[in-house]
């Protein structure tokens, strides 16, 4: 069977560079406990207007096609990755198309948060191997800074997320020491409600003993968007940081040695890990976990925060772009976020 092979990769990030002193004007927080437990200097916000999800999308992609050396027209399927859409429905998969003139082919949109960009490489290598499709457009993108809660009470949010966007274009391969070797996808739905933005929702309070919004209680009436949601803050992300920073340090490793055994192969033998960029110290512990050495690990989230979808391809891209990934490389590719969902790849470059 053929495999898949990233034949271009591109990103982009806003100019905005918000540094944590700039957060301090509008939270109670400071430089120095962002650094420390996160390991965070500064993260990109997309401009107000002019700017979203798709447009940033379109700039990654932009970059990728054209390193695949292909056009917008050869592309034979989207696959986008966000939690942050420009639209409740329809997803920015179909904005993307329109917005690079592409063929009527098809796009999907993948919900799957942090590992989101992974679940989306995965799906794209099944439909690469089988031969259905032949060059397949992955995008990750997030535009954060439009729905968090700038004030003291989400700071444990706020400060970690950033925007930006990463895509790449896989193609088949036939070489015998290039392409994706295996991916792996997990789920655990137990946690749901760990790391999560509620509202808007269908939800209804069924879930949780706890209510995660109030509505309306007339018999019939809109219960998706309620003035008293908006008055009451329900309408954020919320996460148990902790908790999240606890699992995380066991799914990553673990699913980084699933792949590695999968293919017979050796943490040592990895060129070059890129990890979801959740937290520095998160990727520190993995690293010490499995025994790489600074130079088989990249980390950029001092730079950009978490980009979630977009965090592994932005990653990935500027490790190439600075060269620390050459053709033959082992590179291994992890992520692990709300759901919980946790994923890994394992390719050579
Ligand atoms: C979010 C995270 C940095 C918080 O660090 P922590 O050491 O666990 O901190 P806690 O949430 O226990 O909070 C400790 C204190 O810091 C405060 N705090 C939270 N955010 C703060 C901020 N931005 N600035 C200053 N203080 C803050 C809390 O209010 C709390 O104060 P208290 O002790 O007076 O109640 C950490 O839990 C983490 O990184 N978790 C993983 C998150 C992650 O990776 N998410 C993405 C997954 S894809």
């Amino acid at each position: 069977m053929k495999r898949s092979k990233i034949a271009g990769v591109g990103m982009y990030v806003p100019a905005n560079a918000v540094t944590n002193e700039d957060l301090t004007q509008y939270m109670e927080t400071s430089d120095a406990w962002i650094q420390e437990r996160t390991g965070i200097k500064e993260r990109r916000y997309a401009q107000r207007t002019g700017e979203t999800t798709t447009t940033m999308a379109v700039a990654a992609a932009t970059i990728a096609i054209e390193r695949a050396g292909i056009s917008p027209q050869d592309i034979d399927f989207i696959v986008f990755a966000t939690l942050s859409p420009d639209y409740y429905f329809p997803g920015c998969g179909v904005l993307l198309q329109r917005a690079l003139k592409m063929r009527e082919i098809g796009a999907l949109d993948v919900r799957n948060q942090c590992s989101g960009f992974l679940y989306a490489l995965s799906v794209a290598d099944q439909f690469i191997k089988t031969g259905m499709y032949k060059n397949i457009l992955v995008v990750g993108s997030e535009k954060h800074s439009f729905g968090l809660d700038f004030s003291t009470r989400g700071r444990n949010v706020s400060v970690i997320f950033g925007d930006g966007a990463g895509a790449v274009v896989l193609q088949p391969t036939e070489q015998p020491k290039q392409g994706i070797l295996s991916t792996h996808l997990h789920s655990d739905g137990e946690s749901a409600e760990l790391l999560a933005m509620f509202n808007p929702g269908t939800h209804a309070n069924h879930w949780t003993e706890q209510p995660l919004a109030d509505f309306n209680d007339a018999p019939i009436a809109d219960m998706f968007m309620s003035h008293q949601m908006i008055d009451k803050a329900q309408n954020f992300p919320t996460m148990d940081g902790p908790a999240v920073f606890k699992k995380a340090v066991v799914k990553f490793p673990e699913v980084i040695m699933e792949a590695l055994s999968a293919n017979g192969l050796q943490p040592t033998d990895i060129n070059m890990l890129i990890p979801h960029q959740a937290n520095l110290r998160i990727s520190q512990f993995v690293q010490q976990k499995l025994g790489l050495q600074d130079s088989q690990v990249f980390n950029n989230i001092q730079r950009y925060g978490n980009t979630t979808a977009a965090s592994v391809p932005i990653a990935l891209c500027e490790a190439w772009e600075q060269g620390k990934i050459q053709p033959g490389d082992l590179v291994c590719l992890a992520a692990f976020g709300s759901g919980f969902t946790w994923a890994s790849a394992l390719l050579y470059w």
